[in-house]
């Protein structure tokens, strides 16, 4: 038996056992009960979902009441189920397949999937359960569950990715039966291969594919699936004056607030500043060149750091006061003052350098 096929027969005959069997919109291959449910469940949770759901069948028996009634009062019975545009597009859905499809729900996936509020998945698993399609579904517990048994590396969100996902998910639907299939791959999500601390081998539930889940084989559940991407954060970079005289360094106290806060650091350069004049005029340094030293890498919450150190010889100008908020420390000295760690580091460089020399 294939791999494939011996994924699907194991899920199929773990349900039978351990999957959900008694939800509200099981038992009927009614569509407007069907696709009622899963576009409350796309979002949400069974238990959080049940008793919305038998509000707005109370309501609306029919897909017909539900399309005549005011959007106001389905927005009313929705309030508290959160993501409110799935209660708009329900409403516009119900009127377009009345309008449209002169009130019976389209039988065919991709028919169903240009209705406002259904994707792809959605459709599908429509699609499945009330009509018998051969219809794959790729939600996030699906994707969980497949990243998991098959190993599949990267964000499940970005569409390269996906399009591994979808291809997968269809080649693993079994020729008979599949909307069995994908109920038990639904509940074994929601129930065994949770998010955090999957089930694995509860005595109670065990999963069925456990002995060819490629995360568990190479100790990498907690891995998979790959987390979203950290948004990308801005880049900036400032130049720094390493300004030494003898093994006195030359240090700036920051202002308040902002960025290390109070604390002392390394001259900042000025955006478009000369350093040698600004050694001069400011700093009260004459320098006659400046090397530049290798750029050191930061990241705070907001933004990425690149700070770019020029190091240069100093020697303090006559009748030049020190200026304001600046201060000459010795190694010993820096070793107690409170510096940033990055700053810390091009100093310790430096020094080490300097000893070496
Ligand atoms: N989540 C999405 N569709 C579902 C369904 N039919 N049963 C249980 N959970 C679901």
């Amino acid at each position: 038996m294939s791999d494939d096929k011996a994924f699907s027969g194991k899920l199929t005959a773990w349900h039978r056992r351990h999957g959900r069997h008694d939800l509200p919109w099981q038992g009927t291959n009614d569509p407007y009960r069907i696709w009622l449910s899963e576009i409350m469940l796309q979002q949400t949770q069974v238990a959080a979902v049940i008793p919305y759901y038998r509000r707005f069948l109370e309501h609306y028996p029919t897909l017909t009441e539900l399309a005549a009634a005011p959007v106001e009062e389905v927005m009313g019975l929705w309030s508290g189920l959160g993501y409110y545009a799935r209660a708009r597009n329900l409403h516009r859905c119900a009127q377009v397949v009345m309008d449209r499809h002169a009130g019976a729900f389209p039988q065919n996936p991709d028919v169903i999937a240009q209705l406002p509020g259904i994707g792809r998945s959605t459709a599908n698993a429509i699609a499945a359960f009330c009509f018998g399609a051969r219809a794959a579904i790729l939600d996030g517990n699906v994707k969980r569950v497949l990243c998991r048994t098959h190993g599949i590396e990267g964000y499940p969100g970005v569409p390269a990715v996906e399009k591994i996902l979808w291809s997968l998910a269809e080649s693993l639907l079994p020729r008979r039966d599949s909307a069995t299939y994908i109920q038990a791959l639904m509940d074994l999500g929601a129930t065994v291969c949770t998010r955090g601390k999957p089930r694995c081998l509860a005595e109670e539930k065990n999963c069925p594919v456990v002995d060819q889940c490629v995360a568990r084989k190479q100790g990498r559940i907690a891995e998979l699936p790959v987390a979203r991407p950290r948004k990308i954060l801005p880049q900036r970079e400032t130049r720094v004056l390493l300004l030494l005289d003898g093994d006195k360094v030359l240090l700036e106290r920051r202002p308040p607030s902002g960025i290390w806060g109070g604390l002392l650091s390394l001259p900042e350069l000025p955006v478009g500043a000369d350093p040698l004049a600004y050694a001069a005029r400011t700093l009260g340094c004459e320098v006659t060149r400046f090397m530049t030293l290798p750029p050191l890498h930061h990241s705070f919450t907001h933004f990425h750091l690149t700070l770019l150190p020029l190091s240069g010889a100093a020697k303090l100008l006559p009748h030049t006061a020190e200026a304001a908020g600046h201060c000459w420390l010795g190694s010993v000295e820096i070793g107690a003052a409170a510096l940033p760690a990055p700053i810390r580091k091009i100093l310790s460089a430096a020094f080490q350098a300097g000893s070496a020399r």
